[in-house]
C-alpha cells in the first residue's frame, strides 16, 4: 500500500522513550516499521514500552542523558542511525528570584547540555547515516513566555538554536535537523498541575484540547520519513491555536 510515511528500514533512536511523548514514539515508529532503540534511565519502564511495540528488533538500552560515560556507551551499542529523536527532556518550574545554580544546571543538563553531547558523540563515531533525519523534542515556551519557565524556555530556545546550526554542519552527509515544538501534551509532565488547573488553561486552547503524545509522534514520524527530504533547519509548532493569541 502506498505510504510516503512509511520507515520500512530504518533503524532510529529515541530518546525518553519510557514515557509520554518518547514512549508515544517509540511505539508509532515501529508500527511505521522502524527498528528502534528506546533509551532513558528507568528499565522497567522502558521494558514496558517494549510490549506495546510492533514488529521484532527493538532494543533497550539504559542511559542517564546527564552522563558522558552512558551517552558514550549508548553510542557504542547502537548501529549507524536513519533517525534520532531527541525527546527527553524535563521541565522544573521555578521563578527567577528563587532559582539557584543547582536548577540552571540540572535544567541545561538534561535538556541541552546530553543532547547536544549525544549528537557530538555520534557523528564522531559515524553513527549518523546519509540522509538521516535528527528531531529535537523543543517547546513553545522557546518563544511564549511564561511565568515560572524562565530556565526552561531558556533551554528550549537553545535547543532550537542548536538544531538550525546542526542542520548546516550535517549538510555534507545530507542529514536534516529539524524541531518540534508543541504546548500542553497529555503526558506525566503535566500532571503537576493537577486537573482543575488543567481545565483552566485548556480554555485557552483555541481547538479546545491538549496534544495526545501520539500527534507530537506522528509529526515525528513525518520529519523521518521520506516525504521531507527537503524540509532541514525547521520548527513544527503543535499547539491548538494556543500561541495564536
Ligand atoms: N508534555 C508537554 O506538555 C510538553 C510540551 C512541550 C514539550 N515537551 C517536551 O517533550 C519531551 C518529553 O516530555 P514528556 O511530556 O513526554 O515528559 P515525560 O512523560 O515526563 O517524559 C520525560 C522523558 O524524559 C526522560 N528523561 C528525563 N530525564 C532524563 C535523563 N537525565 N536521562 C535520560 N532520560 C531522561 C524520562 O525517562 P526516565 O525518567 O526513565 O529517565 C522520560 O522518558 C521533553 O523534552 C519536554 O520538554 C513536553
Amino acid at each position: 500500500m502506498y505510504n510516503p510515511f512509511s520507515l520500512e528500514g530504518k533503524t532510529i533512536l529515541v530518546t525518553g522513550a519510557s514515557s509520554g511523548i518518547g514512549k508515544a514514539t517509540a511505539i508509532e515508529c515501529s508500527k511505521a516499521g522502524a527498528k528502534v532503540y528506546l533509551t532513558a534511565r528507568n528499565e522497567e519502564r522502558l521494558a514496558r514500552t517494549l510490549t506495546e511495540m510492533e514488529n521484532e528488533g527493538h532494543r533497550i538500552i539504559k542511559a542517564d542523558i546527564t552522563s558522558v560515560e552512558d551517552i558514550q556507551n549508548l553510542v557504542d551499542s547502537v548501529e549507524v542511525l536513519d533517525g534520532v529523536a531527541l525527546i527527553a527532556g524535563i521541565n522544573d518550574k521555578m521563578i527567577v528570584k528563587k532559582i539557584d545554580e543547582g536548577f540552571i544546571t540540572n535544567m541545561m543538563s538534561t535538556n541541552l547540555t546530553g543532547p547536544a553531547l549525544l549528537m557530538k558523540s555520534l557523528l564522531k563515531a559515524k553513527k549518523i547515516n546519509k540522509q538521516a533525519s535528527i528531531v529535537f523534542m523543543s517547546s513553545v515556551s522557546a518563544f511564549y513566555p511564561s511565568v515560572s519557565n524562565a530556565l526552561y524556555g531558556a533551554s528550549k530556545a537553545a535547543v532550537n538554536q542548536f538544531a538550525k546550526v546542526l542542520a548546516l554542519e550535517v549538510l555534507p552527509i545530507r542529514a536534516r535537523v529539524n524541531c518540534i515544538q508543541p504546548a500542553f501534551v497529555e503526558t506525566e509532565m503535566i500532571q503537576k498541575y493537577g486537573e482543575d488547573t488543567l481545565e483552566e488553561i485548556r480554555k485557552n486552547y483555541p481547538l479546545g484540547r491538549f496534544a495526545k503524545p501520539e500527534e507530537i509522534a506522528q509529526a515525528v514520524i513525518y520529519y523521518f520519513s521520506e516525504a521531507t527530504q527537503l524540509i532541514t533547519g525547521t520548527s513544527l509548532v503543535i499547539d491548538g491555536g494556543y500561541t495564536l493569541r
